[in-house]
């Protein structure tokens, strides 16, 4: 039985539906020995900024119980950097390729947006409003819905490609936040990334993290993730949702498709183990076998409550 995995969003054909997660994965090839990047459905880059940026002290990252806390701060090379280098590598492979980004203030946000919209070989764009670990831009925006708004419309107005906005778990309500970035202009909405948390070393009695507070991801946050995807689909917003967070099984895939996401993205779990992509995507092939299913886009909300 032939299992179509392909999934279009945004009008952008996806081969699978499982992407690399922003951050996890760097820029797309750096782990090309071990996963070939068109294998995936495509691959989310690290977020980028207008300027090159050192990211955070050190330790940046620590275990936990059932993932990790991470505190980068948004290291990367800048957007100048990333479309004479990064993007040509994978463009000449055909890696569908899905380019984040983030600044410091609205300004900076809309001339990334700007720049990247340039980029022949980037696919969308997804807005990171929801980092939790730098002191400006990133989870201000993605916790205040009229500053959500605001920006998405900002960067919507410079772009023509497709734009999600990334939210961030750190909120009460993340149907307000989803709400105000439709209405923005938002294409699609990508949820989650990391919730808000830090460790203790009782030897050294210091944080684990060089900057104190960091962002919690890995099966840990599954259970959060999925609750909001399913709020969001609920709320019927009339955009595609990408699930993210503790994802690591097919079953875990499937979980959030059947709550509504028509993509997923893979962080973690790559990190322990770099191929897990590739296994994620034959379990779910193998879980649309067994149930039967021909065409996993069925599937996407398919959750019966
Ligand atoms: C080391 C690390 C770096 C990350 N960097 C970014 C980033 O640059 N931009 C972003 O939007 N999310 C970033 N994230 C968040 C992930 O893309 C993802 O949303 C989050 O880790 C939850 O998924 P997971 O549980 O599968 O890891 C990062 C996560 C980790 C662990």
């Amino acid at each position: 039985m032939t299992v179509d995995l392909t999934a279009t969003v945004c009008g952008v054909s996806f081969s699978t539906p499982v992407l690399s997660a922003s951050g996890t994965f760097g820029y797309g090839l750096e782990l090309h020995g071990l996963v070939d990047p068109r294998r995936l459905g495509g691959v989310v880059t690290k977020g980028i900024s207008l300027l090159p940026r050192p990211g955070n002290p050190p330790p940046r990252i620590c275990e936990t119980a059932a993932g990790m806390l991470n505190s980068i701060g948004l290291e990367n090379v800048g957007v100048e950097r990333f479309a004479a280098e990064k993007i040509p590598p994978l463009r000449s492979l055909g890696v569908k390729v899905v380019a984040n980004f983030f600044g410091d203030d609205e300004e900076s946000y809309v001339a990334v947006a700007a720049a990247l919209d340039r980029l022949e070989g980037v696919s969308t764009l997804e807005l990171n409003i929801s980092c939790p670990n730098v002191a400006h831009g990133g989870m201000r925006f993605g916790t205040d819905p009229t500053l959500a708004g605001r920006l998405v419309s900002a960067c919507r107005a410079v772009t023509s490609k497709p734009l999600w906005a990334k939210l961030t778990p750190n909120v009460t309500d993340i149907v307000a936040v989803a709400r105000a970035c439709v209405e923005g202009g938002a294409d699609g909405l990508s949820l989650v990334n990391t919730l808000l948390g830090m460790g203790v070393d009782v030897r050294t009695r210091r944080p684990r993290l060089g900057n104190v507070l960091g962002g919690l991801s890995g099966p840990a946050i599954k259970p959060v993730a999925l609750r909001m995807v399913h709020q969001v689909y609920r709320a019927r917003l009339g955009v595609p949702l990408v699930g993210i967070g503790g994802i690591a099984t097919g079953e875990d895939a499937l979980e959030f498709i059947l709550a509504g996401a028509a993509l997923v993205q893979v962080g973690t779990a790559s990190f322990s183990e770099p191929t897990a992509m590739l296994r994620i995507t034959d379990e779910l092939r193998l879980l649309c076998e067994d149930q039967g299913v021909t065409r996993l886009a069925d599937l996407v909300g398919a959750l019966e409550v």
